[in-house]
Formats: C-alpha cells, sequence, structure tokens
C-alpha cells in the first residue's frame, strides 16, 4: 500500500476525487471554486472527475445545476471571466448520494465508483476528502474501510482532513489510531489552509535563499518575535462549533504554532517533503511546556462583549447564536512561548490572535536587538531596534524598518522602511491556499500538510493551558471591546512596561 502511494508522488495522474459532505459551505464556497481555477488554469489531469457525496438524494442532473448556481456566487470573477469553461467543468462533476452514519451508502459508492470508473476509463486513483464534521471522520473512515474503499489494489487512495484534529492530545491520538487501522501516515493529508498561503511558504524562501537573513536569525541578534493573527469580524453564525472550540484550538494549536515552526525552524538538508516536516516538528517538540501555575502570567484569554461602535451595536460573544450564555470560550488568547533549542534559547514568541479586533491582519515581526552601542540614543525619535516584517495577508509583502539620520544639523535618528509589496511583482496573482493544496495532494506532496507528530507535539503544548482554564476558575477570562485589540492585560505578557504589542505595520493595508 506504501509503496503505490510513495511510487506515484510527482506527476500527476488522471484521477477521481470524492467529496463527503459535497453540499456543504466549505465545499461550495472554497473546494469546488478552487477545483474551477485549477481547471481554468488548465492543471487537472485529462482524465478527471469529482464526485460529490452528500446526504441529499438527488440526479447528476440537479447537482450539476446546483454547482452552476453555487459556482456564480462563490467563484463568480472566475466564471465571469471564462463562462464557457464552467459549461465543460460541469460535465466533469458526478454525485452519488452518501449518507455518513449509513454503513451500505458506502457499499453503494463503491459499486458507483467502479461503474463510473470503468464507464469513463478512469484509474482508481481517489482522494476523499472529508468535507464533513470532524465527529463523522472515524465513522467515514470505518465505513469505508468496511466496503474496501481505501484499497490501493487498483490506484492510490488518499484522505483529506480538515481542522479540528482531535480536540485534545487523548482524542487527537484516538483518532490517528483509528484512521491508521486503514491508511498509512503517507495517505492521510491534515490541510492546515495556512500552510498553503503562498506569504507563509515564502517565510522559508525568505529564509534559506538570502545571504543575509539567515545569519541574524538566531538568539543573538533577534530580542524577540511577535505572532498577530487578527480577524474584524465575530464569530457569526458558526457559534455551535467555535463555543466548543475557541481561540486555542481554532488558531493557535494549528495555524499560528504552523507559522511560528516556519518561522523557528532550523535549514532543511534538502526541499522534500519529509525533510521539511522532519524540521519543523523539532520546533514544535522543542516548545517549553506551560505549567498549571504558570498560565495565568504567560497566556491571556478574552472574549468579546457587546459594544457600540460605529452607530452599530455589536452583539457581545454571548449574544451570538448557538453559544451558551455564561460560555466562558475565548475569543482572544495571547501567550508568551519559548523555543527551547539551541538557536532560540530565552527569545520569547508573542502570539495572539482574537476575533472583533480592529482590523483583519496576519503578519510576523522579527524584533532585533538594539546595536551593541548605542552611540545615538539619545537623539533617537523613533525606536533604536530595528524590526523585519513578514505580513501575511492583507497585502502580502516583506519588510525591514531601520534607523537613519534626519537631514539636517547634528544626528537624529528616526526609523524607516523598505518594504516589498507582493502585488507589485509582475506575476502577483497569489494562488487561494486550496487550489495550492489540492493541487499537492493530487501530486501527492504532502510538504504543505500536518504530519501526525506536529499535530500531537502541538497539542501536548496547548492541552495543559486548556486544562488550566479549564480545572482552575482563578485563571481570569477577560472581557474586551469589539474594535479593540483585545484585553489591555495581553501587554503584561512583555513584563516590561516599555513594551507592548506593535500595531500592524502600515505601510502594508489592513482589512
Ligand atoms: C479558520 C478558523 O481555520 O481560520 C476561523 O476556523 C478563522 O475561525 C480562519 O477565521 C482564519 O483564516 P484566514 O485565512 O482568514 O486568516
Amino acid at each position: 500500500m506504501e509503496e503505490n502511494n510513495k511510487k506515484k508522488k510527482g506527476t500527476i495522474e488522471n484521477q477521481i476525487l470524492v467529496i463527503f459532505g459535497s453540499n456543504g459551505d466549505l465545499a461550495k464556497r472554497k473546494l469546488m471554486p478552487a477545483i474551477f481555477q485549477l481547471y481554468i488554469d488548465n492543471l487537472l489531469p485529462e482524465n478527471f472527475v469529482v464526485i460529490g457525496a452528500g446526504s441529499q438524494e438527488k440526479d447528476e442532473l440537479t447537482n450539476r445545476k446546483e454547482v452552476n448556481v453555487n459556482m456564480k456566487e462563490f467563484a463568480a470573477e472566475a466564471v465571469k471571466q471564462n463562462p464557457e469553461m464552467l459549461k465543460t467543468f460541469l460535465n466533469h462533476i458526478y454525485y452519488q448520494k452518501v449518507h455518513n452514519q449509513t454503513e451500505e451508502d458506502f457499499g453503494a459508492l463503491k459499486t458507483y465508483i467502479d461503474a463510473l470508473s470503468a464507464k469513463l476509463n478512469i484509474p482508481q486513483n481517489i482522494i476523499y476528502y472529508f468535507s464533513i464534521p470532524p465527529f463523522l471522520y472515524e465513522v467515514v473512515a470505518g465505513h469505508m474501510i468496511k466496503f474496501g474503499l481505501n484499497n490501493e489494489e487498483n490506484g492510490w487512495k488518499r484522505i483529506i482532513i480538515e481542522k479540528p484534529f482531535g480536540y485534545s492530545y487523548d482524542t487527537a491520538i484516538d483518532l490517528d489510531t483509528k484512521l491508521r487501522a486503514g491508511f498509512n501516515e503517507d495517505q492521510i493529508y491534515r490541510i492546515d489552509h495556512y500552510l498553503g498561503k503562498e506569504t507563509v511558504q515564502n517565510i522559508m524562501v525568505t529564509r534559506f535563499s538570502n545571504g543575509f537573513f539567515e545569519p541574524i536569525w538566531n538568539r543573538k541578534y533577534i530580542d524577540r518575535v511577535e505572532i498577530t493573527a487578527a480577524e474584524k469580524i465575530g464569530v457569526g453564525n458558526r457559534g455551535g462549533y467555535y463555543d466548543t472550540s475557541g481561540a486555542m484550538r481554532d488558531m493557535i494549536q494549528n495555524h499560528l504554532l504552523q507559522v511560528l515552526a516556519v518561522v523557528a525552524m532550523e535549514p532543511p538538508s534538502i526541499f522534500d517533503s519529509e525533510s521539511i516536516r522532519n524540521e519543523s516538528v523539532k520546533v514544535l517538540q522543542s516548545l517549553r511546556p506551560i505549567k498549571p501555575h504558570e498560565v495565568a502570567a504567560n497566556v491571556v484569554r478574552g472574549q468579546y462583549i457587546e459594544t457600540y461602535v460605529d452607530e452599530v451595536t455589536e452583539k457581545g460573544y454571548r449574544q451570538e447564536k448557538d453559544v451558551k450564555p455564561n460560555s466562558k470560550t475565548e475569543t482572544f488568547v495571547a501567550l508568551k512561548i519559548f523555543v527551547d533549542n539551541w538557536r532560540w534559547g530565552d527569545v520569547p514568541f508573542y502570539i495572539r490572535t482574537g476575533k472583533h479586533l480592529p482590523d483583519r491582519v496576519t503578519e510576523v515581526v522579527i524584533h532585533l536587538k538594539p546595536a551593541p552601542h548605542l552611540l545615538f540614543k539619545q537623539r533617537c525619535v523613533a525606536q533604536s531596534t530595528n524590526m523585519i516584517i513578514l505580513r501575511i495577508s492583507p497585502d502580502a509583502g516583506v519588510a525591514v524598518d531601520f534607523g537613519m539620520k534626519i537631514p539636517g544639523a547634528g544626528y537624529k535618528v528616526q526609523n524607516v522602511n523598505m518594504a516589498f509589496h507582493y502585488s507589485d511583482l509582475a506575476q502577483n496573482k497569489i494562488s487561494e491556499a486550496y487550489e495550492r493544496l489540492l493541487l499537492d495532494c493530487m501530486i501527492g506532496d504532502s510538504t504543505l500538510y500536518a504530519r501526525a507528530d506536529a499535530v500531537k507535539a502541538s497539542w501536548k503544548f496547548v492541552d495543559p493551558i486548556l486544562n488550566a482554564w479549564e480545572n482552575n476558575p482563578d485563571i481570569p477570562l477577560y472581557f474586551y471591546e469589539c474594535n479593540t485589540w483585545g484585553p489591555k492585560e495581553s501587554n503584561l505578557l512583555f513584563g516590561d512596561k516599555e513594551l507592548k504589542w506593535r500595531a500592524p505595520f502600515k505601510k502594508f493595508k489592513t482589512e
């Protein structure tokens, strides 16, 4: 099984994509538009079909009509530019009713796939996309195994699952064991759309393809690192999911620890999936555990409250649909983390994320230590340290911030910067993360997918914090107003009155 999967890596073969939950939001909004874009860009194999597998009973034609309508809404620009291609694309879409909890439906799916692959002469190289609620992952995997949908005798089989990969360390291990009953690790693609972001990948290129960043990328020159992922909107209609998750499980355990790993990892010996993931997992395994009694001082949690902003009253989190009225779920987290290894010993990494903050922005800021001898200290009119800013979104780019002499008499220094915007590139179309990730899975490249050991390592770090919150009512949940940068207590993490979270870099736009 393993051999078969490995053999086919690197080339795009004719194949089938089965989407469980094809009538759901993710499939409509993200997956189908991404597949259509790959089709427009001529990146799909010649013989390729998508089989929607949803719980609704409907025939193929009705399904195609629905996909047509959805595409006009969720891939509006692509459809406008390529109306003829949408028509031909629809011919590749098929449908089979599959109720995830009904075992026999998987037998019927197998029969359907056998017949379709024979009719269209497509080998049974199949990706199964689990676009379904996570509690169904093991149910669906179990049914698939029962009917041999994982059997690789007549073509490779891969599954893609979305986060959350478990709800805690133990449940993550349990899920993994159940999936591994029918699939090898290299058949399991755990999607983390942050790793699919062009600009997250560019962090590796910035670091490892330039001679001047890497020599200073260590504890000798770096004072601290800040990672911010801020969102302007609240939880909206996702209250049901979010209330069982919270910002720590929703953003930190996966996306932001992965970003940290890319910022902090050692250069891989070669640029392939295993080597890169070997290096990033080492970072996650080196995170200094935060003990229960250290949680209050190193992690700040917050929840947004009803606020009057710009003549509109924004709902508080507890008033959101499907949220418990006394919920203690955090919609904001800020934490201070150390990576205990030779490169990063004692350099703090500050990470924060939250809903209903003033801007939508994700960026990494590397703060360099001040020059060893501050000749111009008295004359400095701005902060004396240098920064490297890696803007992930929006208005992606890289900037460096440094001191310059203010023209005129004397030696007054001010901070200036040099900024590169992705939008200035001639070829500046940034692919959607799902396009890149789907294509990688089709080719068999798992570099940008989370490996089981990385998932486990990040749960191992996050679990004690979640447990402390649950078990110790003395750890405060701070309330913050919408359109603010979260609880002001988050600045206390710096342990220095002079320091606080940086506002997003102004030269790059926010949303
Ligand atoms: C998702 C989270 O994984 O990432 C959402 O579930 C969050 O709550 C989203 O809004 C943020 O992604 P992006 O790409 O908009 O930064």
